[in-house]
């Protein structure tokens, strides 16, 4: 029986990326019944909304999704769609792991860094009281009582909002992945010596979780204190586990580390369901001209199939990128070309991995 997962191909590159996953999936033996669900700037056009619920139907039959990148208008047009399917279908664990491959442009060796990022809540939960409004003035001034805080009145607020539920179900994500996963440890991050009723929150229950799972190690960081530390021995982080807000900008470091958004793959679990999409976005200006690198996207096809429970053929693709990648006969615009190889477009490079397998 084949498996069924819906498939966003998504815009810009995204087509040719997820194309390129599908055919090392097919390759690699593994046979899948792709439940294709266009979504995004051009069905906006067509059907009035970017994300028709056919999509959201979709995925919570199969509970199992490969996405490529989705274009956010910036300024007006629709809400970003990617964040509308993560509240949709509460997938609140972002899973992005960066490991460093021979070959690529990683600033280090011996990286395997894996981000869980709580992807519900913190500043993107859309509490936000613009500037000059009613409701912002009155917010002000509840403040003023209720605190002994002065407050001026020409702010724009955003409310970081952490739950213990929220915090305590991304963490307790963070240990099993790790056991799961074999993995040593465990980190924490937080601000809690500044934002002690937000973050100081998360970090106590991180401390509860921990607890649980004493075959796991555990320790924590502030934040800052965390970037110094990565950009100086990356090699000695193992899973993180972070607020939203955190995450979303340490996952972006971390891909930097491991040579950029080209290489970086990703993944989002929820209670129903899971969808799997690289780090990068759409890159307009490639689009359509067999330019972009579809690693990214093939090692989160990888993911995907850890999660189906198809490690060997998981094993076997990622076998074949380290191989490609690190023989460099082939390489995609984005990586450094070496003085035996020869830069290529996304199918011919897709070609050397699936020869690989
Ligand atoms: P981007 O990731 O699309 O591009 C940044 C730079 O990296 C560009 O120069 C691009 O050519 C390059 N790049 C990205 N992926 C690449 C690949 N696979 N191979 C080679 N080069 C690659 O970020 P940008 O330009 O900020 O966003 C473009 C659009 O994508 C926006 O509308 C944004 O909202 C959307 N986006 C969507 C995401 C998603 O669907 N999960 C995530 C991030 C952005």
């Amino acid at each position: 029986m084949p498996y069924e997962v819906t498939l966003i191909p998504g815009d810009g590159i995204g087509p040719e990326v997820t194309r390129a996953a599908q055919r090392v999936i097919e390759a690699a033996g593994i046979a899948v019944r792709w439940e294709e669900q266009p979504t995004g700037a051009a069905v906006a056009e067509r059907e009035g909304t970017p994300l028709p619920d056919r999509v959201l139907d979709s995925i919570r039959r199969t509970k199992v999704a490969l996405k490529g990148p989705v274009t956010t208008p910036v300024g007006t047009g629709f809400r970003s769609v990617n964040v509308a399917l993560r509240k949709a279908l509460d997938l609140y664990a972002a899973v992005r792991p960066a490991k460093s491959y021979p070959g690529t442009p990683a600033r280090f060796g011996h990286v395997d860094i894996v981000v869980i990022r709580e992807n519900t809540e913190d500043v993107y939960a859309g509490i936000e009281f613009d500037y000059g409004s009613p409701v912002t003035g009155s917010l002000v001034q509840w403040v003023e009582r209720n605190t002994n805080i002065d407050l001026s009145d020409d702010v724009g607020v955003s409310i970081k909002l952490i739950s213990r539920h929220g915090s305590e179900r991304v963490i307790r994500f963070a240990f099993e992945y790790a056991r799961r996963n074999h993995r040593r440890r465990v980190v924490a991050v937080h601000k809690a010596n500044i934002m002690k009723s937000s973050d100081g929150l998360f970090l106590q229950v991180a401390r509860e979780v921990a607890a649980h799972y004493p075959d796991i190690g555990f320790g924590d960081l502030i934040v800052d204190n965390l970037c110094a530390q990565l950009v100086q021995r990356p090699e000695a982080f193992d899973v993180l586990v972070l607020p939203n807000l955190y995450g979303d900008i340490v996952s972006d470091l971390t891909a930097g580390l491991v040579g950029g958004l080209g290489l970086a793959p990703g993944a989002n679990f929820g209670v129903e369901a899971a969808m799997f999409e690289p780090v990068h976005g759409s890159a307009p200006d490639i689009a359509g001209q067999d330019k972009a690198n579809p690693t990214a996207t093939i090692l989160t096809a990888v993911l995907l199939l850890r999660h189906l429970g198809e490690d060997a053929a998981a094993a076997r693709i990622e076998r074949a990128v380290t191989e490609v990648l690190r023989d460099g006969a082939v390489v995609t615009g984005d990586l450094p070309r070496r003085p035996h190889g020869r830069t290529v477009g996304t199918i011919e490079f897709t070609d050397a991995l699936i020869a690989e397998l």
